[in-house]
C-alpha cells in the first residue's frame, strides 16, 4: 500500500526519452515500484536515483511486471522491441502492455493483429499533453479490452488527472489524437503563427495580438459545442454566419496575406473547403457544413 492506502502496483516503462522519463518518475511517485528499459542505457540512471529498477533488456521488464507502458519514437520501434521480447526464450508466457507511442488508427489496428498470437494483452493509448502535465493534468486517452482497462485503472489514474478508457474499439485513442492534437490543435498553433508574421511585416509584435487570440479562444469553445451539436442534428441552418460569408472573407484574408510577400497556406486551404462545401449546396449554412462537406462519402 502506498501513503493513500492504494494498492502499490509493479509496473514497467520501455523507453526513457523526454516522455517516459516523465511516465515513469510519475508511477514513482504515486509509490509504485517501477522497471525501466532504454536502448540508451544511461537514460535510466535518474529514475534509479529516484527508486526505479532497471532492467538490462526489455524481456526482463515484461516479466517483472504487472503492466508495461511502452513509450517509444514511433510503431515500427514499438514493433521491433515486441519482436525482440517475442523471440526470446525468457519472455513471459503472458503479460500485459499499454502502448502510449504517438501513432495513427492503422498502426494500432496491426499491431493488436501482431500481437493477438503472441500472449500479450494489449491496450493502446495516446499522450494530449506534454511531459510537465504528466502526474498532474494530463489528457491519457486508452482504448482496448475494457477489463484490462478496469483491471489497471487505479495504477494507469496516475498518468495525469484527465486519464480516459475511450472504448474497445483499439484505435479510437490515436483517434482522438490524430483528430484533436494533430488536425485541430496543432494546424490552430501553425495559423497563430501564419498570423503573427503577418502582424509582423506591419511591425506589430506577437505580444499585441494575445489578448485578441485569447477572446477568439474562449470564442472557439462555444463555437466547437455548437459545431457539434450541429453535426450530430444534421441541422446546418445558421442565423448568424453563412459559408459564402466566410468565404469571401478568407479570400480577402488570403490574397491580403500573400500580397505581404507571404505564403497564406492554411488560409488558402481553408478557403478549398468553404469553396467545396459552396460547391456541394452548403452556401448558407453554418461552418460546420464544412463537415457535411468532408464526409459526404461516408454520410457520418
Ligand atoms: N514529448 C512530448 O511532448 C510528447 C507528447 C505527446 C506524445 N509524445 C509521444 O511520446 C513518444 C516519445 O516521445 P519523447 O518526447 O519521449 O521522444 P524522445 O525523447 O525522442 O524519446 C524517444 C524514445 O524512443 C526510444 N527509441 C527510439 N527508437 C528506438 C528503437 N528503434 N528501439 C528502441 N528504442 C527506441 C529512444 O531510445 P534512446 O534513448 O536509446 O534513443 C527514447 O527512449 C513519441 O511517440 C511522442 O510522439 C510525446
Amino acid at each position: 500500500m502506498n501513503g493513500k492506502g492504494e494498492r502499490m502496483a509493479r509496473i514497467g516503462v520501455l523507453g526513457l526519452g523526454l516522455m517516459g522519463s516523465a511516465i515513469a518518475e510519475a508511477f514513482l511517485v504515486a509509490g509504485h515500484s517501477v522497471i525501466v528499459w532504454n536502448r540508451t542505457a544511461s537514460k535510466a540512471e535518474r529514475l534509479v536515483e529516484l527508486g526505479a529498477s532497471a532492467a538490462g533488456t526489455p524481456t526482463e521488464v515484461l516479466a517483472e511486471s504487472e503492466l508495461t507502458v511502452i513509450v517509444l519514437s514511433d510503431y515500427r520501434s514499438v514493433r521491433d522491441v515486441l519482436d525482440e521480447i517475442n523471440g526470446d526464450s525468457r519472455r513471459p508466457a503472458a503479460a500485459t502492455v499499454l502502448n502510449l507511442t504517438t501513432g495513427d488508427a492503422p498502426a494500432a489496428i496491426e499491431l493488436r493483429s501482431h500481437l493477438a498470437p503472441t500472449g500479450i494483452m494489449y491496450l493502446d493509448g495516446a499522450i494530449l499533453a506534454y511531459p510537465r502535465a504528466i502526474g498532474a493534468d494530463a489528457d491519457v486517452v486508452i482504448a482496448g479490452p475494457e477489463t484490462v482497462w478496469d483491471a489497471h485503472r487505479p495504477v494507469l489514474m496516475s498518468l495525469g488527472s484527465g486519464t480516459a478508457f475511450v472504448g474497445e474499439q483499439i484505435e479510437h485513442a490515436n483517434v482522438i489524437d490524430t483528430s484533436i492534437t494533430g488536425s485541430f490543435f496543432c494546424v490552430a498553433m501553425g495559423a497563430f503563427y501564419e498570423a503573427t508574421a503577418y502582424a509582423a511585416r506591419s511591425g506589430m509584435t506577437a505580444d499585441k495580438l494575445v489578448p485578441y487570440a485569447l477572446r477568439w479562444t474562449d470564442q472557439l469553445r462555444t463555437e466547437i459545442e455548437n459545431g457539434a451539436r450541429e453535426i450530430v442534428s444534421g441541422d446546418y441552418t445558421t442565423d448568424q454566419a453563412a459559408v459564402v460569408t466566410y468565404e469571401k472573407a478568407i479570400a480577402m484574408i488570403t490574397e491580403s496575406i500573400q500580397h505581404s510577400g507571404q505564403p497564406a497556406h492554411l488560409n488558402a486551404a481553408l478557403l478549398e473547403n468553404l469553396r467545396a462545401a459552396m460547391a456541394a449546396g452548403h452556401g448558407r449554412d453554418s461552418l460546420a457544413a464544412i463537415h457535411a462537406t468532408l464526409t459526404k462519402d461516408v454520410g457520418a
